[in-house]
């Protein structure tokens, strides 16, 4: 009796396996997206993932109402077969607005004489803006150490003052540590998403915190840094906008990192990279300099790797170079240094992981208000 209940278990896992493969009720689904990335005057990037394996594509209408599809190729190979994907539109107008849907062709089975495709999806259309070529004034917002509290983001964005922005940065340790990208999506790209990700687009500026976890190494994947770098420099509007990369806050042996840390060497090649920054056209012609980094570079006494090594190269460099206004994270309080106060000759905007800072510049001025998750001011700024 026993040999024959054992047989028949056996059977029905057999059959219920073997008839999984067979059949799959699961329709294509997009898990996650779409955000835009790098959107400039004459282009931009969406990503977004699926369920399953499929071959991206982009439908794109422009002011003029005609319609495009765009897919991306590499090295001759239509890009696809994934779950994540990652689409760069370009020979876009500036200053225009398009309306586009992503587009997702399931693949079954991918052979090499035969490929079998499945569902194919077209999304909701979402529109997005072109910036100008020449703008007198930008906005945007700054969200940090949100730490995968996803919600109290939420309760902020539902103001709705995202979608209003030209842009957001997020400026670091918006997770704890990254062992899955799943802690991504729940941490805080699903809320940008629902709330403005879509239609504006965002940089994600790394952390200390983002450097932790084994998938560290793959955030790339997820987002579109300029030339693949986390440090680097763009304009907008009447501002160039400098965004660096702290890295780790301890020394590189400390036990914590078991030896797979060299931030030190890192942030060595960043500053050659900087000083070449500082002395760029864009850098140098631009009406307001903003820099953007997690970890602020302020002098003090006791500090710990990371940020001594910021304050005593990178601090003075930025100082000689002419910085109107540089905004940080990481120390979850929230604290302003007029120039001179941090040891520099810059202001310097801290922002607590309970605010969010909401910016406007122009030539004249760069106007900063900080808010609290229910929209309430908590301190403004005005920097000439
Ligand atoms: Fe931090």
């Amino acid at each position: 009796m026993k040999k024959v209940c054992s047989l028949l278990i056996l059977t029905i896992v057999f059959l219920n396996t073997s008839l999984s493969q067979v059949i799959d009720n699961e329709n294509l689904t997009v898990t996650h997206g779409p955000w835009l990335q790098n959107l400039d005057a004459n282009g931009v990037t969406i990503l977004w993932t699926t369920n399953k394996p499929a071959v991206p594509g982009i439908n794109i209408t422009g002011p003029d109402g005609k319609t495009r599809f765009v897919r991306n190729s590499h090295d001759g190979i239509v890009d696809g077969g994934g779950m994540l994907h990652r689409v760069r539109v370009e020979g876009l107008e500036p200053g225009s607005i398009y309306k586009y849907s992503i587009h997702s062709v399931q693949i079954m089975r991918y052979q090499a004489y035969k490929i079998y495709y499945g569902d194919t999806l077209s999304r909701k259309a979402e529109t997005f803006t072109t910036p100008a070529l020449i703008s007198g004034v930008v906005s945007f917002l700054v969200v940090n150490d949100v730490h995968n509290n996803s919600g109290k983001m939420s309760s902020y964005f539902q103001k709705g003052i995202a979608g209003e922005k030209d842009f957001c940065f997020f400026n670091g340790d918006m997770v704890d540590f990254l062992q899955s990208p799943d802690e991504l999506f729940t941490g805080f790209l699903d809320s940008a998403v629902t709330y403005f990700a879509s239609k504006k687009p965002f940089y994600y500026v790394r952390g200390n915190h983002e450097t932790r976890g084994y998938k560290a190494r793959e955030i790339k994947n997820y987002f579109d840094y300029k030339a693949g770098k986390y440090y680097y420099g763009f304009d907008f509007g009447p501002v160039h906008f400098t965004v660096l990369d702290c890295g780790e806050d301890k020394p590189d042996n400390n036990k914590n990192y078991f030896g797979l840390a060299d931030y030190d060497s890192y942030r060595a090649e960043e500053l050659e990279w900087l000083k070449k920054e500082v002395k760029s056209e864009a850098f140098r012609n631009a009406k307001k300099r903003i820099v953007i980094i997690h970890m602020p570079i302020v002098k003090e006494e006791k500090q710990n790797n990371g940020m001594k090594y910021l304050s005593d190269n990178f601090g003075p460099l930025l100082q000689a170079a002419g910085v109107n206004l540089m905004i940080s994270a990481h120390t979850h309080r929230n604290t302003f240094y007029e120039a001179g106060k941090s040891g520099f000759n810059y202001p310097l905007l801290v922002n607590s992981n309970n605010s969010f800072v909401e910016v406007i510049a122009d030539e004249k001025e760069i106007h900063a208000v900080v808010k609290d998750v229910t929209g309430k001011q908590l301190a403004e700024y005005f920097i000439k």
